[in-house]
């Protein structure tokens, strides 16, 4: 963990704020590759995950972009809440998005606050001389964060901007953008869930491998309330322990109940912070961390939002 101070706000769009974060004793900040996040320790107990913005690469300080959304579940508020001068611990940055070494050219869709990896992403390529294009839609020109960054001459006409209320011919083609299927491309998104679902659903009908797809939730896509929910069990190792885990309940909150501790981060199936190993057993997964052929293979599962197929469950605790 890492304690740092907020050093400087900004406003970067309409809701968007930028917090540099910089170690409260100056010291350098761990490295990190575009694409990876931190988990910040908020002042009211929450712990939300915030990609590193382009600009962080200055080893003493962090960048975090944050949208506010005052329906959502208190993360961006009590972010917005932070004044420069407070204090708050983080983790070492994690990358769970990084590039794809070896692709020949890379195709980058954001949509709102999602630009944070992406545009860290494009600038290396750019460093690199790598073939990219960046797509950033928004709904509005207000919206837009760090076009100062995005106006850069070294990302000269390979950022395409999207309005929602702009006219017909700039809106996103998908088809266009992705183009064919080409072996040595590689497609990255980062959005609001509907918006990716939509890219990777697109991107698979067309034939695009899971391999090609990476993507980068922010917070879980909205589940239509499951009434099926059952009971099962879980056992603790192989002949340990057997517990029950109620409808209305999780695995997290059945274990935590003995004494049981899984390190949580976002408790939404994220981060993966809490993933565990299946010894015995079909999980029910629902997390937005696994790719489809980890969940395939049905030997981890995130038990702060995942749940059991089989009646029971035995994980490696
Ligand atoms: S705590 Fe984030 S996936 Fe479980």
């Amino acid at each position: 963990m890492i304690e740092v101070v907020v050093s400087q706000r900004r406003n970067e769009a309409e809701g968007i704020c930028s917090f540099e974060l910089t170690a409260v004793d100056g010291s350098p900040l761990p490295h990190h590759e575009p694409g990876a996040h931190i988990d910040v320790h908020l002042p009211n107990g929450l712990i939300r995950q915030y990609s590193l913005c382009p600009g962080s690469a200055n080893e003493r300080r962090y960048l975090i972009g944050v949208l506010l959304e005052p329906n959502s579940r208190g993360g961006s508020v009590a972010v917005h809440a932070l004044q420069v001068g407070d204090r708050l611990l983080i983790s070492e940055p994690r990358n769970h998005f990084p590039l794809e070494a070896g692709a020949q050219r890379s195709i980058l869709l954001g949509g709102g606050i999602g630009i944070t990896p992406l545009l860290s992403m494009a600038e290396q390529l750019a460093a690199r001389n790598q073939d990219f294009t960046l797509h950033y839609g928004a709904r509005s020109a207000s919206r837009l964060a760090f076009l100062d960054r995005l106006d850069h001459k070294t990302l000269a006409g390979r950022v395409c901007l999207h309005l929602d209320d702009g006219p017909d011919e700039q809106k996103l083609m998908l088809n266009q953008a992705l183009g064919p299927v080409n072996q040595g491309t590689h497609i990255y998104v980062c959005g609001p869930g509907g918006f990716m679902d939509w890219v990777l659903g697109e991107a698979r009908l067309a034939g695009w491998s899971e391999e090609q797809l990476h993507r980068e939730y922010f917070a879980a896509p909205v589940r239509a309330q499951d009434t099926q929910d059952e009971a099962f069990e879980i056992q603790i190792g192989d002949g340990g322990a057997i517990y029950t885990v109620p409808a209305g309940s999780t695995v997290i909150d059945v274990l935590n109940e003995h004494g049981i501790e899984v390190p949580v981060s976002c408790e939404q199936g994220v981060c993966g912070t809490c993933l565990t190993r299946v010894i015995q057993g079909q999980p029910d997964h629902r997390d937005s961390f696994l790719t489809d052929q980890e969940r395939a293979a049905n030997d981890c599962f995130t038990p702060c939002c995942s749940r059991s197929r089989s009646p029971l469950l035995v994980l490696d605790l």
